[in-house]
């Protein structure tokens, strides 16, 4: 056990081996990779280093597994099992906020929001296990009845981000045991030690190891087990569109169904008759949740020319009371972001928008006195859509704000672009309400509020922003296969 536990109450929730099998294991030869803490930029914990042939090992254990699991309970079994998981997440909150925030950086309340948010897929899932309704079909020929089953699709290679370490892996193991799959897990190497946490806790709930495994690896050629082994039959993967591409036209070899959460360049249109307070407590939720690095996070600020001023004035006074700080200390309301890189995309893209008429309005550059990945919360005004802020996800602290004239012109800027996750506008008027939100080119739309992001709401994009979506009464069939029998002459 190494010395610094940072209080937890339970300290063995901070653990760095991996699930293969039903046992906790380390990697072959010992090999780790170091987890950086982003407040510090210091290494936190070395987290075991898998091989190719360790996610073969594990994708052979799911695929005995879940077929064991399925025959074994009743949907209503599985939702018992989530349910407890649930409760001991929620049990053990705090420990696995701390554990997040020093992994990811966000704020210590960011991080227990997060583990919150985690849950709820659980619960969710747990409920939706129970409403696994198939259909009985009207047949066109005689003495025969169409029915419809559904199964679960079996084996799901599972590939989460580093930006939401607990809420991504629940919002898809949770919707997979449900419908009685197996899933076999590569978490982030930036932010492991969340799923492994929450896999702790799933295993004491009742998930059994052969259904539950996680595979921790900085070695991107074994992972890709999960997008090319033929046992596994459903890819899911939140990240970016280059990658998930890239692992889509894998997948399709063996044609694994997929579902791909994928990257977005969310614009965030304020007309000139909005609610100009709502708009920019919107606006920071938004632009700013987890320092701006969430892929549904406002890329592009579009403000009717008539309000652009007041909103930014009133913008950069909430921007600038924000508290840059370490994840874990209570009074720290902005983040670190996760690496040196991400600190170098900001900055690019800041003095960018301001070599090409951008102006500066607050922040601009990193902190001097703060050690780890920090930016200044920035606000330009005067963007266009000749910026790389325009075109491409900052992924961080950037208020980028392009001032419109017309309904048409704001809509023309907010579909520019291949990518199409979600998008937000304010207005009291309801003509332009259902018009804005049925011409906004996205899979959500946000009217009136800055946060769309709920268990129930199905999540998830269109054009190259993705594939499929999460959560909600959507997020189960996306396990699931759907079987036709048609049984005929019954009457002899
Ligand atoms: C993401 O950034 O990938 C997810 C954001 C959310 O669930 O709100």
């Amino acid at each position: 056990m190494e010395s610094n536990n940072y209080n937890l109450r339970d300290p063995s929730l901070f653990n760095s081996q991996g699930l293969i099998g039903g046992s906790w294991k380390f990697a072959p030869l010992g090999k780790t990779f170091p987890v950086i803490e982003p407040s510090t930029g210091d290494v936190l914990r070395e987290c075991a280093d898998f091989t190719k042939q360790d996610f073969i090992d594990a994708i052979e254990s799911a695929h005995d597994g879940y077929q064991e699991f399925y025959s074994k309970t009743t949907a209503k079994e599985r939702g018992v099992i989530l349910r407890k998981w649930n409760d001991l997440i929620l049990a053990n909150l705090e420990d696995l906020a701390t554990i997040l925030s020093l992994e990811n950086g966000k704020t210590i309340a960011e991080a227990r929001g997060e583990i919150t948010y985690a849950t709820s897929f659980i619960a969710w899932f747990a409920e939706e296990a129970t409403r696994n309704y198939g259909d009985t079909i009207p047949s066109s020929y005689h003495d025969t009845t169409v029915l419809t089953f559904k199964e679960p699709v079996g084996v799901c290679g599972i590939i989460t981000p580093w930006n939401f370490p607990a809420a991504m892996i629940t919002r898809k193991i949770a919707p997979a045991i449900a419908a009685g799959c197996s899933v076999v897990i590569k978490p982030p190497s930036e932010t492991p030690f969340s799923c492994i946490a929450l896999a702790r806790l799933a295993l004491q709930a009742g998930i059994p190891g052969s259904c539950l495994h996680v595979v921790p690896t900085k070695d991107r050629e074994a992972s890709l087990q999960l997008a090319t082994h033929p046992k596994v039959k459903k890819l899911s993967f939140t990240g970016s569109t280059g990658v998930g591409k890239m692992l889509a036209r894998m997948a399709t070899e063996t044609m694994k169904r997929v579902s791909m959460e994928l990257g977005g360049n969310a614009p965030f249109i304020v007309f000139k008759d909005a609610n100009l307070e709502l708009a920019v407590a919107g606006a920071m939720v938004s632009k700013f949740r987890s320092s701006g690095q969430t892929c549904v996070c406002a890329n592009r600020l579009l403000i009717h020319t008539s309000v652009v001023e007041e909103f930014t004035t009133k913008l950069v006074a909430k921007v600038e009371a924000l508290k840059l700080g370490s994840g874990l200390a209570e009074d720290t309301s902005q983040g670190p972001l996760v690496n040196a890189s991400a600190v170098k995309k900001v900055d690019t893209h800041v003095k960018d928008a301001i070599s090409k008429g951008g102006i500066l309005r607050t922040g601009g550059k990193a902190p001097e006195n703060l050690k780890g990945y920090f930016y200044e919360p920035t606000v330009i005004t005067n963007c266009h859509p000749g910026m790389a802020v325009a075109t491409d996800e900052t992924f961080g602290p950037l208020a980028a704000i392009f001032p419109f004239t017309t309904e048409a012109e704001a809509l023309a800027l907010a579909n520019d672009t291949e990518l199409g996750l979600a998008g937000y506008f304010f207005s009291k008027d309801i003509g332009t309400v259902m018009r804005v939100a049925g011409k906004l080119q996205v899979g959500m739309v946000g009217v009136n509020t800055g946060l769309i992001s709920a268990a129930e709401a199905p999540f998830g994009g269109i054009k190259e922003s993705g594939i499929g979506r999460e959560g909600s009464r959507y997020g189960l069939a996306e396990y699931q296969n759907l079987k036709t029998v048609t049984i005929g002459n019954t009457q002899d």
